[in-house]
């Protein structure tokens, strides 16, 4: 019998119980949707093969979509109309030549060489939030304060969003991420691009030194594609490093040998993140929607032109051919070769840039608060276990 999906989260440290049986059964099973039948993969080494393979498309105008089949309701027109304006620009939905054409001029803005220029930058902004916090009553909520705050000042930055619009900027991103009502989303949805279309448009007539400025100056992309790029830049780094700070924070408490080991070689945090990485993989399937662009094998199953797939990262950076001991944490591991940035053409753009955030904000934050500890139990932390991305919602410490 095929498996309902999406399975949820019933532990904050482990992906769904079912994915350890589904990956013992089979490298690709059967799961139902509201609106049809898809594949999960649930193996390392295929998801690599499915999210390299050319014979697979990642575009919702791919015929058989898995998208289309998450829920049995179809858009309303308005819907439609803003999904549709929202997709100009949207590389990550774009399947190779033109993907490339996108990536090509991105890829000089998030090299290892022009991130470690931007160490600097996010180290003070690391600081001022951290100052921020030791200004107040040795209490704080590390979402908020600090989890949010940090990658949202950094996309302000990289797009050159002045200081003076971070706070609607913040606001209409959170509202458009966690909102529970889709028409607040949506709301938020449309007072952002028309944000980010007021930004390229000034930018356009007076191009600064950001990403933004050298994108205009290259004039390869057109108006609506730059705020597309724009969109997809914020909708991408902000939820998933936002997520991944409060996480990891905790994840260190609650290992306070592995969190001594760093503090005495802080060196070894790069090897922490990426061990904190796939042991959350927070995004899990919700990046890897695909669909079967012609008739192929993969794990031993025959996959047809037009069924969908989803890769379950979670499942597959929890895969013992690859990893030993994989359902434990061991900061020390080096785990480089997991998928949480996922593989392939789409692997994520800005993966070096989340990294220095996350390896910088953990690092300052346990040197600078040592006394750092969670306020509540377990049972009382709040965890999203219903959002598209993993998290928690709050994580209040007191030092
Ligand atoms: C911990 C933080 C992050 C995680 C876990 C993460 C995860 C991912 C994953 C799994 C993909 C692959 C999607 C696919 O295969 O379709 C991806 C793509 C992408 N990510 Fe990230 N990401 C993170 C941070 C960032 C940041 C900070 C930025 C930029 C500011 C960024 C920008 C992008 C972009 C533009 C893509 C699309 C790349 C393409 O299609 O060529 N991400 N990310």
């Amino acid at each position: 019998m095929a498996q309902n999906f999406p399975i949820p989260r019933t532990c904050p440290f482990d992906p769904p119980p079912e994915y350890a049986r589904m990956r013992e059964e089979a490298a690709l099973v059967r799961a139902e949707l509201p609106g049809g039948d898809v594949w999960l993969v649930t193996r390392h080494a295929e998801a690599q093969q499915v999210l390299t393979s050319t014979g697979i498309s990642t575009s919702p105008a791919t015929p058989g979509h898995p998208n289309h089949l998450m829920t049995a309701d179809k858009p309303t027109p308005e819907q439609r109309a803003e999904m549709d304006k929202v997709a100009v620009g949207h590389f990550i939905d774009l399947d190779p030549p033109e993907h490339g054409r996108f990536r090509r001029l991105l890829i000089p803005e998030f090299t290892v060489r022009r991130v470690k220029e931007l160490r600097p930058e996010i180290q003070r902004l690391t600081d001022d939030l951290i100052d921020d916090m030791l200004a107040g009553d040795g209490r704080a909520e590390l979402v908020e304060a600090f989890g949010l705050a940090l990658p949202s000042l950094v996309i302000c930055r990289l797009l050159g969003v002045s200081y003076d619009d971070r706070e609607f900027f913040q606001s209409r991103t959170r509202m458009m991420i966690a909102a529970a009502d889709p028409n607040a989303r949506l709301a938020a949805v449309k007072e952002i691009m028309a944000f980010l279309d007021d930004q390229v448009t000034k930018a356009e007539q007076a191009p600064g030194d950001n990403l933004l400025g050298r994108l205009i100056d290259g004039r390869q992309l057109t108006h609506d594609e730059l705020v597309g790029v724009m969109f997809l830049l914020l909708v991408a780094g902000h939820e998933t490093t936002a997520n991944m700070i409060p996480l990891g924070a905790l994840t260190m408490m609650r290992h306070p040998g592995q969190l001594a080991r760093l503090r005495e070689n802080p060196g070894g945090w790069p090897i922490a993140v990426d061990e904190l990485l796939r042991y959350h993989s927070i995004v899990d399937w919700v990046a890897f929607d695909r669909v079967a662009a012609e008739d192929q094998e993969i794990g031993g199953q025959s996959v047809k032109k037009g069924e969908g797939i989803f890769v379950l990262g979670a499942a597959a950076n929890r895969d013992e051919r690859v990893f030993e001991r994989p359902d434990e944490f061991d900061a020390a591991r080096g785990a480089r070769n997991h998928v949480a940035f996922g593989y392939g053409v789409h692997q994520c753009l800005g993966q070096n840039l989340a990294r220095a955030e996350m390896e910088i904000a953990l690092r300052t934050l346990f040197e600078r608060i040592p006394g750092l500890r969670v306020e509540v139990p377990d049972e009382e932390l709040s965890l999203k276990y219903d959002g598209p991305i993993f998290g928690l919602d709050t994580l209040p410490v007191v030092w």
